[in-house]
C-alpha cells in the first residue's frame, strides 16, 4: 500500500521510485513498440491537486489554421501556439512548400511569399493526418497541389473521399496515382469554381480543407451539413481576417463568396478545449479542486454537464475561467460521442478513465472512429471492469485502480493513462509518450504544478 507523500519535486519523487519499472506484465507487442531508451512518465497516484492549471492553444484549431496562411502571399502571424509535436510537423510540411517560419515563444510568422512547390512530402505527411488539409489551400493559391493520402491512424482508416469529391465540385481534376494526390483546377485560368457540395458526414476535416479552398474561388460555394466544430469557426475568422468572405460557419451551412486575393492577418487561436476537459477530467478523479484558464465554457458543455451528472462541482468564475471541485460519491452515466455540439470524441477516453471509478455502470458508444477504444485494455490492466463489444465499452465501476506499467496506444488514450494514474494506488508508468507530445504541450509540468507526483525519465532530476 503506498503511504501518503508530501512530495515537493522530482527529485524527491524520484527517491520513492527507485525500483526498476516491472516490464515482464506487457505483452511482446507491447514492448515491440518501445524504442530502446524511450521517455516514460512515471506517476505515483493518490496525490491530491490543487491550484490553477494554464490551458494552450487549440492544437485542432492550430493545425487548420497554419495550412489557411497558404491562402495568402502577405504571410501570417498566428499567437497562443502551443509547443507541440503536431505543430512541428506542420511546421516542416510547410517549410518543405517554401513557407519561412520563426516563432518566438507562442507566436508563429509565417512568410507566404513565396512557396516553391506544390507537393508535400509523403514521409511528414503520413505522420500526421492534419496535413492532408492543405491541399485546399494550396490548390486555391497555386491552381495545383500534390499530397500524399494520409493513411490511417492507430484510430482509424481516416479516408479522405469527402474531402476530395468536394475538390471536384469546386471544379479540381483530382487523380489519386501510387497513394498521391494529384489535384488541379481544370478552368483556364486556374481557379476553381464556386458550388454547393453536400458532405455525407459532417467531416471537421473535409469542411476546413473546402472551406479554405472556396475562399479564393470564382463565384459562392455552400457547403451543407457542414461540421460545427469551434475550430472550423476559428478558422474561418482567420480567413476572414485576412480577407475572406464567409458566412455561417458554426452551423451546417457555411457560403463562402470567392475573392481574388487575401492578404496578411494576426491572429490569436482558441483555447484548446480538450485539453481542458482532460485536466477538468484530472481534477474529478482525484477529487481534488482545479480552477483553469483561458477556456470558452460555451466549447465545453457537453463536457461540464457530464461531469455534473456525474456528480462534479463545475463552477464559472469568469467569462474565461472554470473551476472544478471534485466530490466523494460519482455515479456512473453513459456517454455516445458525435460530431459537436454532441459529445466529444475526443474527450471519450480521459471520460472513460473516469468513469472506472463511478458507482453503477456506464455505457460508451464510440460513434465517431472505428477504433478508439484501444485504452479499454490498458485501463483494465490497472484493475478497471470493462467489457468491450465491437464500439461499445461498459465499464462498471471499481472502488480503487492500482498503478500498473502500460502503453500509450494514441493521443487522448494516453492522456486517459495518465489521469489514471493520477487516481490509482501505486506508481503507473506511461509508455509510447510519443502519442501524448502530439497534443498536449509540458503536461507533466502543468500538473506537476498543481501537486501531481509524475516525472518523465529524461528529465534532468534536480538535485
Ligand atoms: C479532426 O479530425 C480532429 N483532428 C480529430 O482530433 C477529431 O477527433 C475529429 O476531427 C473529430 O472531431 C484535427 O482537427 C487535426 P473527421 P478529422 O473528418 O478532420 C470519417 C485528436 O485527438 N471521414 O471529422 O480527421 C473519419 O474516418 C484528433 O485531437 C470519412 O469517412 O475528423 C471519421 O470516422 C483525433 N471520410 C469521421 O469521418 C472523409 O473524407 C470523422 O472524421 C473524412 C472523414
Amino acid at each position: 500500500m503506498q503511504s501518503t507523500m508530501d512530495l515537493g519535486n522530482a527529485s524527491q519523487i524520484v527517491s520513492q521510485i527507485i525500483e526498476p519499472i516491472d516490464l515482464t506484465t506487457l505483452e511482446s507487442s507491447q514492448m515491440a513498440q518501445l524504442e530502446p531508451n524511450a521517455p516514460v512518465l512515471r506517476i505515483i497516484g493518490k496525490a491530491k491537486l490543487s491550484g490553477h492549471v494554464p490551458i494552450s492553444g487549440a492544437k485542432n484549431s492550430i493545425l487548420a489554421l497554419m495550412a489557411g496562411t497558404l491562402l495568402s502571399s502577405e504571410g501570417c502571424r498566428i499567437r497562443n501556439v502551443p509547443n507541440l509535436a503536431d505543430v512541428q510537423r506542420m511546421s516542416d510540411i510547410l517549410e518543405t512548400l517554401g513557407v519561412k517560419i520563426s516563432r518566438n515563444g507562442e507566436v508563429l510568422d509565417l512568410d507566404t511569399s513565396n512557396l516553391t512547390t506544390n507537393s508535400a512530402p509523403y514521409e511528414l505527411v503520413s505522420k500526421m493526418r492534419a496535413s492532408f488539409f492543405a491541399v485546399g489551400s494550396l490548390l486555391a493559391r497555386l491552381g495545383s497541389a500534390k499530397i500524399p493520402l494520409p493513411g490511417g491512424c492507430a484510430i482509424g482508416a481516416r479516408p479522405v473521399e469527402l474531402h476530395v469529391r468536394g475538390l471536384q465540385s469546386l471544379g479540381a481534376f483530382v487523380q489519386i496515382d501510387h497513394g498521391i494526390v494529384h489535384a488541379h483546377a481544370m478552368s483556364p485560368n486556374g481557379r476553381l469554381q464556386g458550388a454547393k457540395i453536400y458532405l455525407d458526414y459532417p467531416s471537421v476535416g473535409a469542411t476546413e480543407t473546402l472551406m479554405m479552398a472556396a475562399t479564393l474561388a470564382e463565384g459562392q460555394t455552400i457547403i451543407e451539413n457542414a461540421a460545427l466544430e469551434p475550430e472550423v469557426v476559428d478558422l474561418a475568422d482567420l480567413c476572414m481576417a485576412m480577407g475572406a468572405k464567409i458566412r455561417g460557419a458554426g452551423t451546417s451551412t457555411i457560403i463562402i463568396d470567392g475573392v481574388e486575393k487575401l492578404h496578411f492577418a494576426d491572429f490569436t487561436a482558441i483555447p484548446d478545449r480538450v485539453e481542458a476537459a482532460t485536466f477538468m477530467v484530472a481534477a474529478a478523479i482525484t477529487r481534488s479542486t482545479l480552477s483553469m484558464s483561458p477556456v470558452i465554457p460555451a466549447h465545453l458543455t457537453a463536457a461540464i454537464s457530464k461531469l455534473q451528472d456525474i456528480g462534479v462541482t463545475v463552477r464559472q468564475d469568469s467569462d474565461n475561467m472554470i473551476t472544478v471541485i471534485g466530490g466523494d460519491n460519482y455515479r456512473a452515466v453513459d456517454i455516445e460521442t458525435l460530431p459537436y455540439p454532441g459529445f466529444p470524441t475526443d474527450m471519450q477516453a480521459q471520460f472513460m478513465a473516469l468513469l472506472t471509478i463511478c458507482e453503477g455502470n456506464g455505457v460508451v458508444t464510440e460513434t465517431v472512429f472505428e477504433n478508439r477504444l484501444q485504452h479499454v485494455a490498458e485501463l483494465n490492466r490497472m484493475g478497471a471492469n470493462i467489457r468491450l463489444k465491437n464500439n461499445v465499452a461498459v465499464v462498471t465501476g471499481v472502488p480503487q485502480l492500482s498503478g500498473a506499467p502500460v502503453m500509450a496506444t494514441d493521443l487522448r488514450a494516453s492522456a486517459a493513462l495518465v489521469i489514471a494514474g493520477l487516481a490509482a494506488d501505486g506508481e503507473t508508468t506511461v509508455m509510447g509518450l510519443h502519442h501524448l507530445d502530439r497534443g498536449y504541450d509540458r503536461i507533466e509540468e502543468k500538473l506537476r504544478n498543481v501537486g501531481a507526483k509524475l516525472y518523465r525519465t529524461t528529465e534532468a532530476i534536480p538535485v
